[in-house]
C-alpha cells in the first residue's frame, strides 16, 4: 500500500483540527493507554507523544509513504516504540499480547471493519482495553450526504469511508463498549463532524473506565452538555432500550443505544447514542 500524495498532505490536512481540539482529545484518550500498547494505523505519528503512561508501544502502519514520515517520529514517543510495516489483519503478532489497543481515525479506513475489530479483540490480553477516537456515521441529513458522497470520498481520501459505525462493529466483535461519548470532531464540518471517543473491553474484565473519568473528557466539549444530555436522552431513548442487560453507571443511555445492539454494555459516565 502506498499513497504518497495523501501521506504528504496528511499533516497539513490535520493541522487546523489538531489545533482546534483534536490534539487535546488524543491526549485525554491516550492518558489511559497503559502497559503494552498497540496502535493500529499510526499514520504520520500524531499520537506518539501522548503515550507517557504506557510501558511500550508497537505501531502498525501498512502505507509506505506514511511509514517514511512516521519512522523518524518514533523518537517523539516518551516510551520505547517500534514500528511494524503491516496492517492489523496480517501483522505477525501474538494473540493476547497487548494491554491496550489504540484506534484513532483508522476504523474508517481498514478494508474490512469487522475483520479488523475481530483481530483487535484477539490481540487484547484478557483484561485489556481498546481505546478509540473515530469519526462515525452522522444521523439525519448529514448521514444521507455521507452515504451519497462515500464512493467519491473513498477514492479521494484513500480507503476512508464516511458512513461507518465503529461502535456497532466493536459490539458485534463481542467486546463490551464500556463507555463512550459522542463528540463533535473539529474536522470538515458536517461530513466528518460526528465522532465517538471511548473504551471497550471483554465482558469478563473489570470495567476499565472508573466513574468520573468521562466527565474529565466531557470538559473538553461534547456536543451535549451533561445536563442537556441527561434530559434529552432519558426522554428519548431510555424507554426504547432493548431488554438486554444494559447497565448505566452515572451515565446517560442514548436514543437507540439498546437498539443498535442487544449487548450488555456498560456506560460509565458517558453519553450513549
Ligand atoms: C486517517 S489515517 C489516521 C492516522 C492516525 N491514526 C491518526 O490518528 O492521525 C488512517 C491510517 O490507517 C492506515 N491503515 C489503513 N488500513 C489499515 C489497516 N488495515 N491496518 C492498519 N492501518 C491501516 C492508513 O495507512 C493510514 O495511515
Amino acid at each position: 500500500m502506498d499513497h504518497p500524495l495523501y501521506a504528504a498532505a496528511y499533516d497539513r490536512l490535520c493541522a487546523s483540527a489538531e489545533a482546534a481540539g483534536l490534539a487535546e482529545r488524543r491526549a485525554a484518550l491516550l492518558a489511559d493507554a497503559t502497559g503494552r500498547v498497540l496502535e493500529v494505523g499510526g499514520g504520520t505519528g500524531h499520537n506518539l507523544r501522548w503515550y507517557s503512561a504506557a510501558d511500550s508501544v508497537v505501531v502498525l502502519e501498512p502505507d509506505a509513504s506514511m511509514v517514511r514520515r512516521l519512522e523518524p517520529r518514533l523518537a517523539d514517543c516518551p516510551v520505547p516504540a517500534t514500528l511494524i510495516r503491516a496492517g492489523i489483519e496480517e501483522a505477525d503478532l501474538q494473540d493476547g499480547s497487548f494491554d491496550t489497543v489504540v484506534c484513532t481515525l483508522v476504523l474508517c479506513t481498514v478494508p474490512d471493519l469487522d475483520r479488523a475489530v475481530a483481530r483487535i479483540r484477539r490481540l487484547l490480553a484478557p483484561a485489556g482495553r481498546l481505546l478509540f477516537l473515530e469519526h462515525t456515521a452522522a444521523p439525519g441529513g448529514w448521514g444521507l450526504v455521507q452515504r451519497a458522497l462515500d464512493p467519491l470520498w473513498h477514492r479521494a481520501v484513500p480507503g476512508c469511508h464516511l458512513h461507518r459505525d465503529p461502535v456497532s462493529a466493536i459490539r458485534r466483535s463481542g467486546l463490551m463498549v464500556a463507555g463512550y461519548d459522542r463528540i463533535d470532531l473539529p474536522l470538515v464540518p458536517g461530513l466528518l463532524r460526528a465522532g465517538v471517543v471511548g473504551t471497550a473491553c471483554e465482558r469478563t474484565a473489570d470495567p476499565p473506565v472508573p466513574a468520573g473519568t468521562y466527565p474529565r473528557r466531557r470538559s473538553l466539549g461534547t456536543h451535549l452538555s451533561p445536563s442537556r444530555a441527561s434530559t434529552a436522552v432519558r426522554g428519548a431513548g431510555a424507554g426504547r432500550s432493548s431488554p438486554g442487560a444494559d447497565l448505566n453507571v452515572g451515565g446517560v443511555r442514548g436514543a437507540g443505544a439498546g437498539r443498535s445492539s442487544p449487548g450488555a454494555d456498560l456506560n460509565v459516565g458517558g453519553v450513549g447514542a
